[in-house]
This record gives C-alpha cells, sequence and structure tokens, in this order.
C-alpha cells in the first residue's frame, strides 16, 4: 500500500475590483485538492466551498510540507539578467542627470529608503505600514531594477499593474523618467499614490490610470498614444495578471510602441512551473503516488486552469529564432523574461505575434 504522502503549494492571482485569488493546491493522501480563497487588499477573505471542504477533511498530517510557496518566492539571483547594456540608452542629450539620485538604501527586511521616500516591499505584500508606500517584490528583483534603470536610463516608461503605488513611486524616485504611465485593473484610486506624487510635485511625470485591463487593447493604445504623443517608448514593465491571453494582449498593443533597442520586462513569468514544481519536488520520494498525481494535474489542468504565461515566452524565443529584426533579444532570467525590440518598422495598430513568430519548425506545436 502506498504511504499518505502530503504537500501543498500556494500562488495568487489577481482578480477585478481589488481582490485577488489564493491559490492552495495540497495534496493530502493521494487527492489533489485546489482551494481558492479570495483575498481583497483591506485583508478580507472569502473561502470557497470547494476550500472549507478541502480543508476540514481530517488528512493525514502533510509529511513533506513546502509550506506557502508563493509564486513569488524567487531564489537570490544575481541580478542584471538582461540584454541591456550601454548603447541601449536613448541619445543623451544632456537632459538626463548624470547619477541616480539618490542612491535606494535597504534597511532591515522589508524596508527600502530612497531619500526621505519610504517604501514596504514584501512578497506577497501584506500590511503597509503608514506613512510607507507597498512594493509587492522581493529585494534582489528590486536590485535588479536598479541595475536596470542605471543601464537604461529611461524617459518613457509604461507599467502595467499597480498594486499599492509603491512601485509607480519607486520609478520616480529612480529619476531621469520624464513620464511614468502606469495602468491598473482595480477603479479605486490610490490614496498613497496621489500624496505622493503631491508630496514630490511630480504630477507631469506620474500618471496612473485605473479600471484598465490590460489585455482592453484599445483603451490601452489610446492612453498610452495620448499620454505620449506617439513618441517611443523605452521601458514596459508587465507586473499585471501574468495571465498568458491578457499578458499577449497587451505585449502586442506595447512592444511596437518600444523604441529600437526598448526593453519589454515581463514579470513572473515561470510562476505555474515553480509551483508545479515544487509539488512534484515534495513528492520525489515516492513515485508512484508522484505519477499519478502529475497525470492529474495535466489532466484536470489543475494548477494552471489558463495557457501558462511561459508560453508567451516561448513565442517570443520563437520570434527571435525568425525574425531578430523584431525581436533582437529575449534573456530569461529568475524574475522576469527581458525582451529587447529590434530595428525592424513595426505597425502600433497591427501588430500581432503570429505574423512573426510563425513556428515553421513546429517547435511549439508538436507534429501529430
Ligand atoms: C503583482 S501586482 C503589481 C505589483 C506592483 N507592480 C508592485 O511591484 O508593487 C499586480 C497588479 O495587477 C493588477 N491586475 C491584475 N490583472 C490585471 C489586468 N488584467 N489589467 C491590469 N491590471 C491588472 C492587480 O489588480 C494588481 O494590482
Amino acid at each position: 500500500m502506498t504511504e499518505p504522502v502530503g504537500v501543498e503549494v500556494t500562488g495568487r492571482r489577481h482578480l477585478d475590483r481589488g481582490w485577488e485569488e489564493e491559490l492552495l493546491v495540497s495534496v493530502l493522501d493521494g487527492e489533489v485538492s485546489p482551494q481558492r480563497t479570495e483575498v481583497r487588499g483591506d485583508g478580507e477573505r472569502h473561502q470557497s466551498e470547494e476550500g472549507e471542504h478541502a480543508h476540514s477533511r481530517p488528512g493525514v498530517p502533510p509529511r513533506h510540507r513546502t509550506g506557502a510557496v508563493s509564486r513569488s518566492v524567487l531564489v537570490d539571483a544575481p541580478s542584471g539578467a538582461h540584454p541591456v547594456g550601454p548603447s541601449d540608452r536613448p541619445p543623451d542629450d544632456g537632459r538626463y542627470p548624470a547619477t541616480v539620485p539618490p542612491t535606494p538604501e535597504f534597511i532591515g527586511d522589508h524596508l527600502l529608503r530612497i531619500g526621505d521616500i519610504r517604501f514596504h516591499y514584501e512578497h506577497p505584500l501584506n500590511h503597509v505600514p503608514p506613512d510607507h508606500l507597498g512594493i509587492e517584490k522581493v529585494r534582489s528583483l528590486l536590485e535588479a531594477y536598479f541595475e536596470l534603470w542605471n543601464r537604461l536610463r529611461p524617459r518613457r516608461v509604461v507599467e502595467l499593474g499597480i498594486r499599492r503605488g509603491g512601485s509607480t513611486a519607486m520609478l520616480c524616485e529612480l529619476g531621469g523618467a520624464e513620464r511614468i504611465v502606469s495602468v491598473e485593473l482595480s477603479a479605486t484610486r490610490l490614496e498613497a499614490l496621489d500624496r505622493y506624487v503631491a508630496a514630490r510635485g511630480v504630477p507631469d511625470v506620474v500618471h496612473p490610470h485605473y479600471g484598465v485591463d490590460q489585455s482592453d487593447r484599445n483603451r490601452l493604445a489610446r492612453i498610452v498614444d495620448d499620454e505620449f504623443e506617439e513618441a517611443p517608448l523605452d521601458l514596459v514593465i508587465d507586473d499585471a495578471s501574468h495571465l498568458y491571453d491578457e499578458s499577449r494582449a497587451s505585449f502586442e498593443v506595447l512592444f511596437p510602441r518600444l523604441r529600437p533597442g526598448g526593453v519589454y520586462l515581463l514579470e513572473d513569468w515561470r510562476w505555474e512551473h515553480m509551483m508545479a514544481g515544487q509539488l512534484a519536488a515534495a513528492l520525489e520520494r515516492d513515485p508512484v503516488v508522484r505519477r499519478e498525481i502529475e497525470a492529474r494535474i495535466v489532466a484536470e489542468n489543475r494548477i494552471a486552469p489558463d495557457t501558462p504565461m511561459s508560453r508567451l515566452v516561448l513565442e517570443l524565443v520563437v520570434t527571435r529564432a525568425e525574425c531578430e529584426d523584431v525581436v533582437a533579444d529575449v534573456v530569461v532570467g529568475p524574475f522576469w523574461a527581458a525582451v529587447r525590440r529590434g530595428p525592424a518598422p513595426l505597425d502600433p495598430q497591427a501588430f500581432r505575434l503570429d505574423d512573426h513568430a510563425r513556428d515553421l519548425l513546429h517547435v511549439l506545436t508538436p507534429l501529430a
């Protein structure tokens, strides 16, 4: 008889109106039970019946417990895994500050100070202390941002996914940007970000747009074209839904609006793999149960009901293989996949990846 095995992994995905869905996939005694809990920004929780059932079951105590393995639990890898070199900076017209002022300073586990602005960084982001701006990132990811910013020196920036406003304010504090347009699905205006903008006197730089879905192609295109008057972007950061369809839609709108050499970051591109990997690793000691669980995960799509985000990264690699003048580089690191735009002219109204990633060798579609 197979011994009972228990393991849990968790992940979060963002829902509408400030709610998030926390997904806990547990395996107890060979049974895969996804538990979905809706969590609101203020901490209110609503558990689904499926979840209550899954957890009230008198189960075997987990033998392997991976703990709260969020899709954001990222290895402390060296930063800088991105394709940006000094030659990718926009032409120097003397308007960019010589150094990035002031130097970001980490204090303790969750406090980042840039000048007199205090940020509370944490992933997942929970309670943000008063007078702090909340950033949902780990320290090594923040360090990767500082390095990228220094090398790329972006002026025109689009950020998808605002959450508590801290990442938007941080980008502004890194200096040199003439406009940062940030887009958020939740329609609730963030007072903390408004207070920051007023206190720092940067209403011309920081322009948040609430209640905008990253997959709404027309609206996103309108916002960006109005904001930048069709001047090309230097940097796009997609830290919004982390879902394939949504991310691909905004990629197709924004990538052709980058300048050649501009960079598109797809954050958290591998979260589904991390969850599945944790689950598989924890079951390693019991190959029979492991095979059974893996088969069920695949058959029932238990972990990732949508196409995983990594598919978009693979499509971009195929685009790089077939059209290097469209995608100059794809550098895949622990935090993000960084996609650098090539020199080919791209029609912002009609750009579709399928026209470039034709996958002539069937890399993405196995031959029947
Ligand atoms: C990971 S958080 C962003 C974290 C923020 N950039 C930071 O570093 O603190 C993701 C955000 O994207 C938003 N979001 C989720 N789906 C979205 C969508 N389809 N369009 C726009 N924003 C979305 C969520 O409401 C959430 O605020």
